[in-house]
């Protein structure tokens, strides 16, 4: 079993020092890029959950480039709802009275037991009418793609297809991180999707 994380500002400061596992850059680019393809889809963003927000840039992007954009930013770390202003919320058992045009759920779900993960994937259904950005390394990410010295290896090992059975019962896969609620019934052309 892998230790559990304890997000304290130790965390913050190992994760996103000096070596980060991802810039404030990279993700302004990771979300412009996001809202874009959402508009290309006749998807509306007006309002977006963002589920283990860190050290919030997705939602500093939003502030910036979209201000009229309804931002709910949660965190289930007293530390970083404290120093970057989130609400506090454990997604593995709050589930949202609402739901939002865009759900983002970066790096948060290979934190939690099966259990949890199972559950906060159907937390995450219950807020989402429209897209959801998820970015959760997989076991061969692990062993493969990820720069060992920059990421968090202490997380749950699951398989690619874990996930994809149990997003795949709420969400339709797309791709590059993108899945979007299958009550959209969004009509993608064969290419845009994988098999
Ligand atoms: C790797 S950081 C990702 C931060 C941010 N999403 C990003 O990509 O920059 C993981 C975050 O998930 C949060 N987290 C872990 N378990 C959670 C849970 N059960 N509910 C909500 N947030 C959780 C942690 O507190 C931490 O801030």
């Amino acid at each position: 079993m892998p230790r559990r994380a304890t997000f304290d500002s130790e965390y913050y400061e190992r994760f996103y020092g000096d070596d980060p596992v991802h810039t404030r850059g990279k993700v302004a680019h990771l979300a412009s890029a996001v809202h874009s393809l959402a508009q290309w889809w006749d998807i509306p963003v007006q309002s977006v959950l963002d589920i283990g927000a860190g050290p919030g840039y997705w939602r500093d992007w939003y502030a910036a480039n979209q201000p009229d954009v309804e931002y709910v930013s949660t965190d289930v770390s007293e530390h970083a709802c404290a120093e970057y202003g989130h609400e506090l919320r454990d997604i593995t058992k709050w589930r949202p009275s609402r739901r939002f045009d865009l759900v983002v759920c970066h790096g948060v779900l290979h934190y939690l037991d099966a259990k949890g993960a199972e559950a906060a994937i159907e937390n995450i259904a219950a807020a989402s009418h429209g897209l959801l950005y998820v970015e959760a390394p997989t076991s061969s990410d692990l062993d493969n793609i990820v720069d060992t010295d920059s990421t968090d290896m202490s997380v749950t090992r699951r398989t690619a297809s874990w996930y994809r059975t149990r997003l795949g019962r709420r969400f339709e896969q797309i791709g590059a991180g993108l899945w979007v609620a299958r009550s959209v019934g969004l009509p993608l052309y064969e290419l845009e999707r994988p098999r």
